[in-house]
Protein backbone atom coordinates (compact mmCIF):
# COMPACT_ATOMS: atom_id res chain seq x y z
CA UNK A 1 0.00 0.00 0.00
CA UNK A 2 3.18 2.46 0.69
CA UNK A 3 5.49 2.08 -2.16
CA UNK A 4 9.42 2.33 -1.11
CA UNK A 5 9.63 6.20 -2.30
CA UNK A 6 6.94 7.13 0.40
CA UNK A 7 8.47 4.80 3.07
CA UNK A 8 11.85 6.39 2.35
CA UNK A 9 9.84 9.74 2.53
CA UNK A 10 8.35 9.61 5.46
CA UNK A 11 11.53 8.14 7.40
CA UNK A 12 13.21 11.07 6.22
CA UNK A 13 10.30 13.35 7.45
CA UNK A 14 9.54 11.14 10.78
CA UNK A 15 13.57 11.96 11.88
CA UNK A 16 13.25 15.36 12.51
CA UNK A 17 9.43 15.05 14.10
CA UNK A 18 9.92 15.88 17.91
CA UNK A 19 6.77 14.21 18.68
CA UNK A 20 4.39 10.91 17.64
CA UNK A 21 1.60 13.56 16.98
CA UNK A 22 4.11 15.56 14.30
CA UNK A 23 5.67 12.02 12.87
CA UNK A 24 1.60 11.39 12.31
CA UNK A 25 1.02 14.55 10.80
CA UNK A 26 4.41 14.50 8.53
CA UNK A 27 3.36 11.06 7.06
CA UNK A 28 0.00 11.87 6.39
CA UNK A 29 0.82 14.81 4.06
CA UNK A 30 3.52 12.57 2.21
CA UNK A 31 0.92 9.89 1.32
CA UNK A 32 -1.24 12.72 0.40
CA UNK A 33 0.83 14.45 -1.69
CA UNK A 34 1.28 11.17 -3.60
CA UNK A 35 -2.32 10.10 -4.17
CA UNK A 36 -4.29 12.98 -3.33
CA UNK A 37 -6.30 11.82 -0.30
CA UNK A 38 -6.29 9.28 2.69
CA UNK A 39 -8.26 6.32 2.19
CA UNK A 40 -9.21 3.76 5.20
CA UNK A 41 -6.58 1.14 3.95
CA UNK A 42 -3.56 3.94 3.73
CA UNK A 43 -4.63 5.18 7.39
CA UNK A 44 -3.76 1.19 8.00
CA UNK A 45 -0.21 1.44 6.20
CA UNK A 46 0.51 4.59 8.13
CA UNK A 47 0.14 3.32 11.20
CA UNK A 48 1.62 -0.30 10.37
CA UNK A 49 4.80 1.89 9.01
CA UNK A 50 5.09 4.20 12.33
CA UNK A 51 4.37 1.13 14.40
CA UNK A 52 1.54 3.42 15.84
CA UNK A 53 -2.33 1.80 15.96
CA UNK A 54 -5.17 2.75 13.52
CA UNK A 55 -7.18 5.03 15.74
CA UNK A 56 -4.15 6.60 16.52
CA UNK A 57 -3.08 7.54 12.96
CA UNK A 58 -6.90 8.20 12.44
CA UNK A 59 -7.73 10.56 14.98
CA UNK A 60 -4.79 12.57 13.86
CA UNK A 61 -6.25 12.73 10.33
CA UNK A 62 -9.81 13.03 11.26
CA UNK A 63 -8.07 16.16 13.82
CA UNK A 64 -6.56 18.09 10.55
CA UNK A 65 -9.12 19.49 7.97
CA UNK A 66 -6.52 19.87 5.39
CA UNK A 67 -6.01 16.08 5.37
CA UNK A 68 -8.79 14.67 2.74
CA UNK A 69 -9.95 11.62 3.93
CA UNK A 70 -12.38 11.32 0.87
CA UNK A 71 -11.24 11.96 -2.83
CA UNK A 72 -10.89 15.41 -4.15
CA UNK A 73 -10.54 17.25 -7.54
CA UNK A 74 -7.27 17.98 -8.75
CA UNK A 75 -6.90 21.76 -7.02
CA UNK A 76 -8.81 22.05 -3.52
CA UNK A 77 -10.20 25.62 -2.86
CA UNK A 78 -10.52 26.37 0.52
CA UNK A 79 -13.35 28.73 1.49
CA UNK A 80 -12.58 30.67 5.18
CA UNK A 81 -16.17 30.70 7.13
CA UNK A 82 -14.89 32.07 10.31
CA UNK A 83 -15.91 35.15 11.65
CA UNK A 84 -14.12 38.20 9.63
CA UNK A 85 -14.62 36.28 6.63
CA UNK A 86 -17.93 36.18 7.14
CA UNK A 87 -18.46 39.78 7.77
CA UNK A 88 -16.17 40.52 4.61
CA UNK A 89 -18.90 38.46 2.71
CA UNK A 90 -17.36 34.92 2.10
CA UNK A 91 -20.81 33.83 1.11
CA UNK A 92 -20.71 35.91 -2.18
CA UNK A 93 -17.25 34.12 -3.19
CA UNK A 94 -19.35 31.35 -2.48
CA UNK A 95 -21.90 32.19 -4.73
CA UNK A 96 -19.36 32.84 -7.35
CA UNK A 97 -18.02 29.24 -6.76
CA UNK A 98 -21.48 27.90 -7.58
CA UNK A 99 -22.18 30.25 -10.41
CA UNK A 100 -18.43 29.74 -11.98
CA UNK A 101 -18.03 25.96 -11.03
CA UNK A 102 -21.18 24.81 -10.21
CA UNK A 103 -20.27 23.37 -6.70
CA UNK A 104 -20.63 24.13 -3.56
CA UNK A 105 -18.71 23.12 -0.16
CA UNK A 106 -17.95 19.17 -0.21
CA UNK A 107 -18.34 18.50 -3.66
CA UNK A 108 -16.12 18.00 -6.45
CA UNK A 109 -16.41 19.30 -10.22
CA UNK A 110 -17.79 16.24 -12.57
CA UNK A 111 -14.33 16.82 -14.56
CA UNK A 112 -12.53 17.04 -10.95
CA UNK A 113 -10.91 19.81 -11.44
CA UNK A 114 -11.73 21.74 -8.28
CA UNK A 115 -13.39 20.84 -5.03
CA UNK A 116 -14.50 23.65 -2.40
CA UNK A 117 -14.18 22.72 0.64
CA UNK A 118 -14.83 24.88 4.07
CA UNK A 119 -11.65 25.93 6.17
CA UNK A 120 -11.88 27.83 9.84
CA UNK A 121 -9.41 30.64 10.05
CA UNK A 122 -6.71 31.19 7.66
CA UNK A 123 -4.90 33.29 9.47
CA UNK A 124 -5.60 36.13 7.03
CA UNK A 125 -7.93 37.99 8.76
CA UNK A 126 -6.98 41.23 7.52
CA UNK A 127 -7.41 40.32 4.01
CA UNK A 128 -10.82 38.86 4.11
CA UNK A 129 -12.18 37.17 2.64
CA UNK A 130 -9.79 34.56 1.93
CA UNK A 131 -9.48 31.56 0.44
CA UNK A 132 -6.11 29.21 -0.21
CA UNK A 133 -5.94 27.40 -3.32
CA UNK A 134 -3.58 24.00 -3.09
CA UNK A 135 -1.89 25.68 -0.46
CA UNK A 136 -1.49 29.36 -1.83
CA UNK A 137 -3.36 32.09 0.08
CA UNK A 138 -5.94 34.69 -1.98
CA UNK A 139 -6.92 37.68 0.01
CA UNK A 140 -8.81 40.71 -0.66
CA UNK A 141 -11.10 38.59 -2.66
CA UNK A 142 -14.23 39.56 -5.07
CA UNK A 143 -15.39 38.10 -7.67
CA UNK A 144 -13.33 39.61 -10.90
CA UNK A 145 -10.41 38.66 -9.10
CA UNK A 146 -12.04 34.90 -8.31
CA UNK A 147 -12.34 34.97 -11.72
CA UNK A 148 -8.91 35.49 -12.69
CA UNK A 149 -7.57 33.14 -10.19
CA UNK A 150 -9.67 30.06 -11.28
CA UNK A 151 -7.86 30.52 -14.69
CA UNK A 152 -4.47 29.57 -13.12
CA UNK A 153 -5.35 26.51 -12.32
CA UNK A 154 -5.83 23.73 -14.87
S1 LIG B 1 -11.47 34.74 9.46
FE1 LIG B 1 -10.95 34.26 7.41
S2 LIG B 1 -8.79 34.37 7.43
FE2 LIG B 1 -9.33 34.72 9.49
Amino acid sequence: MLSDEIKSEIQCGVSVCPTRHCAILEALQIVQKHHGWISDERIEAVAKFLGLTVEEVDGVATFYNRIYRKPVGRHVILVCDSVSCWIMGFENILDELRKLLGIGFGETTPDGRFSVLPIQCLGACEQAPAIMIDGTLYGYLDSDKLKKLLGNYE
